[in-house]
């Protein structure tokens, strides 16, 4: 039997790649335009420099954290991703093993399994919505995850619907039946694999959404929810403190990039919010998140918790990231690239991949807990940082 153990996430990325059909792959690649935001959000990580002691080191490392008052065995979440069809569990996958490894599972209003249970497969779920539908039907939702068991909201509100890319968007369907199947064919038998691991489930790919299924409705296919979202009008600042009020318990806005929007998050109320330009899929050219969080955590990281997403792919990154302010990140493609390469056990290792990689830089630079990182565990170039929307970081320019 082959070894599925990955010792990277870039080994994850290699056996997803092989073993999806090539227009799975390319919906998990994703991206906007030229592509410029998701190479910078990995680049960025990959321009800090560590800054390691030879003694001194701790044989004890405290990992552990809490988020919004949920713990956490080390800083890192699963961020929501709608696409999680790539395994027959989905999102119950990802879940479990988020479970398994101690950490909270963010699941995605546009997942393809219900948040019933996703919460039956982990204590610790943070449910995430768009601004998309009625009043009604966000209160709906809402009341059906909080009932569920969701312990938090993750508001995301940067999408602009750009949607080409210059390499080529993959030709996904609206909805996965066995008469599509077929037509899929020739794509899909490349990928005798994958397939075979859906056909022992006796489940196709799932591309409904059914926690946007109204009360005695049928659940929306993908595209059917995507342009509901596309014709609501989108929200001001008030309708997102109503959406704060509504929900009534903590509260993550997703998507911040400036500092002049993260102190208005601060304003209305909010908990937590992360930094983050979803994953380089919304306004290609918007700069890495690494280098927006030191002037957004100097901003406002003293009134609510200051995560970071985008670009995350090993240890050594969380490290760097809670080195510049963030109390933990949220990790999106790299854990797809293991769901896909081996379904749960996939995501397991690349938690492991994660958490290890961690414990080797506190270890590293000399600390025993996660809370010990600061800038001076980092070489940072010039003009590394860059401040969006006023508040000014030393050595960056204001733009
Ligand atoms: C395929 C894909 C689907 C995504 N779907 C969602 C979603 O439904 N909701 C959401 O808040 N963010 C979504 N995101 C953004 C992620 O939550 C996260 O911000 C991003 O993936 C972080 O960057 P990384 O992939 O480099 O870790 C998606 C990202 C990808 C790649």
């Amino acid at each position: 039997m082959s070894n599925t153990w990955f010792e990277t996430v870039a080994e994850a990325q290699r056996r997803a790649k092989k073993r999806l059909p090539g227009m799975v792959y390319g919906a998990l690649v994703a991206g906007s335009e030229r592509g410029r935001t998701i190479s910078d959000n990995t680049k960025a990580f990959a321009d800090l420099g560590f800054a390691p002691r030879v003694v001194g080191h701790h044989a004890e490392r405290d990992l552990a954290t809490t988020i919004m008052g949920v713990e956490s065995s080390f800083p890192v979440l699963i961020s929501p991703t709608g696409v999680q069809a790539v395994d027959p569990e989905g999102e119950v996958a990802v879940a479990r093993a988020a479970a398994n490894r101690g950490v909270i599972m963010g699941l995605s209003s546009f997942a393809s399994r219900s948040v019933e249970d996703v919460c039956a497969a982990n204590p610790n779920v943070f449910y995430q919505m768009y601004w998309t539908g009625s009043r009604e039907a966000m209160t709906q939702r809402m009341e059906r995850a909080k009932k569920a068991g969701a312990k938090a909201l993750i508001a995301t509100l940067d999408w602009s619907f750009s949607n080409g890319r210059d390499w080529g968007s993959p030709a996904i369907p609206e909805k996965v039946d066995l008469k599509t199947m077929v037509k899929l064919a020739p794509k899909v038998a490349t990928r005798p694999g994958w397939l075979w691991r859906f056909g022992r489930t006796g489940k196709i790919p799932d591309l409904t959404a059914p926690n946007l299924q109204p009360p005695g409705g049928e659940a929306p296919t993908f595209f059917g929810a995507y342009y509901e979202w596309m014709q609501t009008p989108p929200p001001t600042w008030e309708d997102v403190k109503w959406l704060r009020e509504e929900w009534g318990g903590p509260f993550l806005l997703k998507g911040v990039t400036r500092v002049d929007d993260a102190k208005r998050a601060v304003d209305i109320g909010v908990t937590a919010l992360s930094v983050s330009n979803h994953g380089g899929n919304n306004l290609d050219t918007t700069p890495a998140t690494i280098r927006l969080l030191p002037a957004i955590a100097e901003a406002v990281g003293d009134q609510v918790e200051v995560l970071l997403d985008g670009g995350v792919r090993r240890g050594g990154d969380v490290a760097k990231a809670l080195a510049l302010g963030a109390r933990a990140v949220l990790i999106g493609r790299a854990y797809l690239w293991g769901l896909a390469a081996n379904g749960q056990a996939g995501v397991e290792n690349v938690l492991d991949i994660m958490r290890g990689g961690l414990d080797s830089a506190v270890l590293g630079l000399g600390h025993s807990s996660v809370r010990d990182l600061s800038p001076a565990d980092l070489h940072i170039p010039r003009d590394f940082k860059v401040t969006l929307g006023g508040g000014a970081v030393e050595d960056a320019p204001a733009s």
